[in-house]
């Protein structure tokens, strides 16, 4: 197992008599823990440099970094009684070491880029046992951890309600991550119909999907989206307002297509990973997952049914981007 790595950095502030110490630690998954104490010069001999509290901060702070290391959600219910969610955020800087931090923070690197979305989901979004236990649940039954982060998922959420989504149509199910941030964003007499080919991951979304009280206005199609898609169009019943496509990335003209087709003017289309950490822009690629996304934005760029736009992205999922569009 690999090991976990420490960075405790010790600071004398001489003007304030003050011995700062800073430390982080990064797990074997990736998580990071930071810490920061504070501890006065020897009172009994001013002049001497407070070298032993440094190290005794140090340590008091590995020792703190450590045990919130191996604090588990079952520990926490085990004392509570509670369903609990760990949520893992650095704790307040000082000023001082907040300027510093900013220093660091101007490099673009993953590390960063997973900073600023933990603050940014720190600061905007409310905790949600539902969802965190979506993710959870589906991490517990292997599910590749792929879903959108929270901040994505409160952007669509935000979509829907802005857009005054009645029926959302969503291409890619997985563990319903996605799909219950949707179906929180429409009306109680709305839909989202959701398309997964695997059934495993269809049957995980739906316990997560009841856990959320959302599974009355759900209904997922399972088997492959490129034939359940003229299914819906038989069908019939009315248009699409919001269409999220985030599946197999090699179909992704067929379902823009239908997208355009189950929608009406004004249907709002999100198409995700269309950055692919800058291939896209790479017109030699052989890789069918970003000739997939490649070929979505051509679509999106000539054909007169819609008008597009897309962004890079950087964030706890890396550097990617999102398509959206309009249905004119
Ligand atoms: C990126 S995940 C979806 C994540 C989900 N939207 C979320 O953010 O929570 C892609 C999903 O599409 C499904 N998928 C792949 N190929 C598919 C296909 N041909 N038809 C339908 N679903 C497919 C995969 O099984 C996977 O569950």
């Amino acid at each position: 197992m690999p090991a976990t790595e420490w960075n405790i950095t010790v600071d004398i502030d001489e003007q304030e008599d003050t011995t700062m110490a800073y430390a982080s630690l990064r797990t074997p998954a990736g998580h990071e823990v930071t810490g920061v104490g504070q501890a006065q010069r020897n009172p009994h001999d001013p002049s001497v440099p407070a070298i032993g509290d440094e190290l005794a901060v140090a340590r008091a702070l590995r020792n703190l970094a450590e045990r919130l290391l191996h604090t588990t959600e079952k520990d926490i219910s085990g004392a509570t009684g509670e369903p609990a969610h760990l949520h893992r955020e650095p704790c307040l800087l000082t000023d001082r070491h907040s300027r510093e931090e900013a220093g660091r923070m101007a490099d673009s690197t993953p590390e960063n880029w997973r900073r600023v979305d933990d603050y940014l989901a720190a600061t905007l979004l409310d905790d949600d046992t539902a969802l965190t236990m979506a993710r959870s649940d589906s991490d517990a039954a292997d599910l590749p951890a792929i879903e959108v982060t929270p901040l994505a998922g409160k952007l669509l959420h935000l979509l829907a309600r802005m857009t005054g989504a009645r029926n959302v149509l969503e291409v890619g199910t997985l563990g319903g991550y996605s799909t219950i941030w949707l179906a929180r964003g429409i009306p109680r007499d709305g839909r989202v119909v959701t398309l997964e080919l695997e059934q495993k991951h269809a049957d995980v979304a739906r316990r997560n999907l009841e856990r959320a009280r959302v599974s009355d206005k759900v209904e997922i199609v399972v088997g492959r989206a490129a034939d359940s898609l003229p299914r819906i169009a038989e069908r019939g019943g009315e248009p699409f307002d919001l269409v999220f496509i985030d599946a197999d990335k090699e179909s992704n003209t067929i379902y823009l297509d239908w997208a355009i087709r189950l929608g009406h003017p004004g249907t709002v289309i999100v198409v995700d990973n269309v950055g692919r950490a800058g291939e896209v822009a790479d017109p030699g690629t052989d890789d069918a997952m970003v000739i997939g996304s490649r070929r979505a934005l051509e679509l999106l760029g000539s054909d007169p049914r819609v008008d597009a736009t897309a962004l890079q992205t950087v964030g706890a999922k890396g550097w990617d981007g999102v398509a959206i569009a309009i249905v004119v």
